[in-house]
């Protein structure tokens, strides 16, 4: 089957990472390639593509493969956090360009087969990479009340993380929980009568998605990679990060600033003495959000936020 995904703000995207005639990008997070397919023209010919994507899915059916461009590819099945090793292994000292399009894909959502979705019945699982030990079904049989609260209320800021905590440990006593299906029944049986008619969303997105985020450690890699990059990008290289989730957005952003001025002056000092010059420019200094336009037909743009800096 076809990966199917539909890349987000792919314009402005192209726009901050600026690729050109010969330079070396990488998308540290390939899915479909539908990011990559609009940077190819930039970098052709003599470019060279670098993709990396936890999923096998991705590797094995992005859409690359008879593009009609001339540039190298490079694919990777692995986490970007290990960008540098990969980059050893090509002989890249550096790249002109990264880009982090974060999260989950439709494809993933839709067509993996591994428990994504709360409207499914499949098994729990949620590994992005299916080579990893851990699967929902782990964290959600083996973790006590308080470890699953704090999952919930840290990756989903659910605002009823304390009962569908304590029901899905009453809930695994009698069975354990394995299916999707089993799981957003759990939640709904909890949080539909006091208030799902509120809310916009169903009531186990938020859950679904803190236990995706915990099973892949996405903000974790997320900080990692972030800290790397300065040693990776040459000279006027660009990164661009899109993310769909307020912590992931906080971290990027935080990381954009110290990397933009890492003052070591103490707090009270009216101004900065040190002038110590960071190695990052950052070049939206608000996060750049699709327009309505994109958001009504492409829905999963909702959330998203992209960032971009600059390598001084
Ligand atoms: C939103 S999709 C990217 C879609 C892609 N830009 C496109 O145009 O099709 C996110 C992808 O990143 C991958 N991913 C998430 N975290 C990753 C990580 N730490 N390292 C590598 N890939 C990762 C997921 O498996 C997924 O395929």
């Amino acid at each position: 089957m076809p990966y199917q995904h539909v890349p987000v703000m792919t314009k402005e995207v192209i726009f901050h990472l600026n690729p050109k005639a010969g330079q070396i990008i990488v998308d540290g997070t390939l899915g479909g390639g539908g990011h990559a397919k609009e940077i190819i023209p930039g970098i052709a010919p003599n470019g060279i593509l670098i993709g990396i994507d936890l999923d096998q899915d991705a590797i094995e059916h992005h859409q690359l493969a008879d593009h009609p461009n001339s540039f190298q590819f490079h694919l990777f099945q692995g986490n970007f956090i290990h960008l540098p090793d990969y980059l050893k292994k090509l002989n890249i000292p550096k790249v002109n360009g990264i880009l982090l399009d974060l999260g989950i894909s439709f494809h993933q959502l839709e067509f993996s087969g591994r428990g994504f979705s709360f409207r499914k019945d499949e098994p729990l699982d949620m590994r992005m990479d299916i080579r990893e030990s851990v699967r929902a079904e782990d964290l959600v049989n083996d973790l006590d009340e308080k470890a699953l609260v704090n999952i919930f209320r840290e990756y989903g800021e659910e605002r009823y993380s304390r009962p569908i905590a304590k029901q899905i440990v009453k809930s695994r006593k009698k069975e354990r929980i394995q299916s999707s299906r089993q799981l957003s029944e759990i939640i709904t049986s909890v949080v539909r009568p006091a208030g799902a008619a509120s809310r916009r969303i169903h009531p186990a997105t938020r859950v679904f998605m803190a236990l995706r985020i915990a099973v892949n450690r996405e903000l974790e890699n997320l900080a990692t990679l972030l800290d790397r990059v300065p040693d990776l990008l040459t000279s006027g290289g660009r990164l661009c990060v899109i993310s769909f989730h307020s912590l992931e957005d906080r971290i990027v952003k935080k990381r954009f600033k110290a990397l933009e001025k890492p003052c070591t002056c103490p707090p009270d000092f009216p101004t900065c003495v040190c002038g110590r010059l960071g190695s990052l420019r950052i070049l939206t200094k608000k996060p750049i959000r699709p327009g309505p336009e994109e958001i009504r037909t492409n829905p999963m743009a909702r959330s998203a936020k992209l960032r971009a800096a600059e390598r001084r």
